[in-house]
């Protein structure tokens, strides 16, 4: 539970509120590099964090973020010519670079040197891991790209895309860092089986792997603060002597990183995994951004498909990223599914999770809340963004901003002896060389 006053702090991301001022701190994905693939193509709407922009690449192959309006008579530069190192107002004709200089304003006459007075407001945008991100703060405090590791991989090797959400982000990243849910929410019917008396065995004669997370649906959670976020560690019984660990990462301020899901073996090493970016339009729009990686190798045709930017796992979404089951035609829940093969009734990791997130309505009333044990990283992570917005206020500013290394980390999941400690177990799984 929630004040409303740490409320409000948590979820309003508006120009000078102070969530807002933190997260303009960071760099952000703001939109998919393919959405502006072209030089002198079409610009782009862009909202973010409740601003109105337009994005365009310009003849040198570099992107420009610039103020939605025209500073002249606030025509929309959406309709803009993008031309020779510009984006041109089609109304009088100004010319803006990607930094917001005026570079012509032919409908003033030429001794005037007003065009020197006259900018645009206009944001450092770079590309990066398949997005262009933004950065919205002081430009005197402007910090270097995060580490992320799947956004330093090639192509064959990570693919990101983006949906639309139609709440805050505070209340969808909770959704990401809450791993206690997968063994409901995302439950196949099926899999709520006990533990097997006797080892199963696959038809070459070996065990057949078990699933944890749905035979033992009571997780111990650990939750450490980090240089990056938290470590979420999700204790599970497996056979006798030995637990099933998964570890989430959440970096600040809006990263994760899944556990992977293990078919088979003790640990996720070389596996691929998956994570999200939660990035606020506004305050009741969220750009969910998602990934798939793998470090250690290229994707595998199978792979490929599952992780397909529209079709694959996180999809299906439309040509505009929004998913077609949505909150407007009830997420297409299907209630004999619900009775008969998974717990929702609803298809799809990404829709289940959208369908119960965007049912706490567009900002979660936090202040009529029952907190359980199994929410520790979620009162942590509030804690812990509450904690740089006021430390913001008092002019504090985040160092985690200003240290891009601290990004290099992974999720995992692996099999280990009861009495081996988390760090023992995980850091060499997590560890990004
Ligand atoms: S409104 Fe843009 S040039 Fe006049
Ligand atoms: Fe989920």
């Amino acid at each position: 539970m929630l004040r409303q006053a740490d409320n409000d702090m948590l979820t309003q991301v508006g120009e000078g509120t102070p969530m807002g001022n933190l997260l303009r701190r960071f760099w952000m994905p703001a939109l998919l590099e393919e959405e502006v693939s072209e030089p002198d193509g079409p610009p782009v709407r862009v909202r973010i964090l409740g601003e109105d922009l337009v994005a365009f690449k310009d003849t040198n192959g570099d992107v420009g973020i610039v103020d939605a309006y025209c500073p002249h008579r606030r025509a929309g530069m959406f309709y803009g010519r993008n031309e020779e190192c510009g984006l041109r107002c089609v109304y009088h004709g100004w010319k803006f670079d990607k930094e917001g200089n005026c570079t012509d304003m032919p409908s003033e006459p030429e001794q005037t040197n007003f065009k020197h007075k006259v900018t645009i407001k206009s944001y450092p945008a770079k590309i990066m891991g398949g997005a262009v991100w933004i950065y919205m703060g002081p430009a005197e405090l402007k910090p270097e790209l995060p580490n992320l590791e799947w956004a330093q991989l090639s192509k064959k090797q990570s693919v990101v895309t983006k949906r639309l959400q139609e709440c805050n982000w505070a209340q969808a990243l909770e959704g990401g860092i809450d791993s206690s849910h997968i063994s409901y929410l995302h439950r196949k019917l099926e899999d709520l089986e006990p533990l097997p008396d006797e080892p199963e065995l696959d038809e070459d004669g070996n065990e057949k792997f078990i699933n944890y997370s749905a035979v033992d649906r009571h997780p111990v959670f650990f939750i450490d603060d980090t240089s990056y976020g938290q470590r979420i560690s999700a204790r599970r019984n497996a056979k006798p002597g030995e637990y099933y660990w998964r570890i989430t990462q959440f970096m600040v301020p809006f990263h994760t990183c899944i556990p992977p899901q293990m078919l088979s073996g003790r640990d996720s090493d070389g596996l691929c995994y998956a994570g999200h970016a939660w990035v606020p339009i506004d305050d009741h729009n969220t750009w969910t951004w998602s990934f798939n990686c793998n470090p250690t190798r290229e994707f595998t045709p199978k792979e490929e498909k599952m992780y397909h930017p529209r079709t694959g796992m996180w999809g299906p979404i439309d040509e505009n990223y929004k998913p077609l089951a949505h909150k407007g035609n009830e997420y297409l829940i299907d209630r004999s599914v619900q009775r008969d093969d998974n717990y929702t009734g609803i298809l799809g990791i990404p829709n289940q999770d959208a369908a119960v997130q965007e049912s706490m309505g567009l900002i979660c009333d936090r202040t009529n809340e029952r907190l359980g044990t199994s929410d520790k990283g979620i009162i942590a992570f509030r804690k812990r963004l509450l904690k740089m917005a006021k430390d913001l206020e008092k002019c504090i500013e985040p160092p985690e901003a200003t240290s891009p290394d601290i990004y290099n980390i992974r999720s995992a999941t692996y099999i280990a002896d009861a009495d081996q400690s988390i760090d023992e177990g995980s850091d060499w799984l997590t560890k990004v060389e």
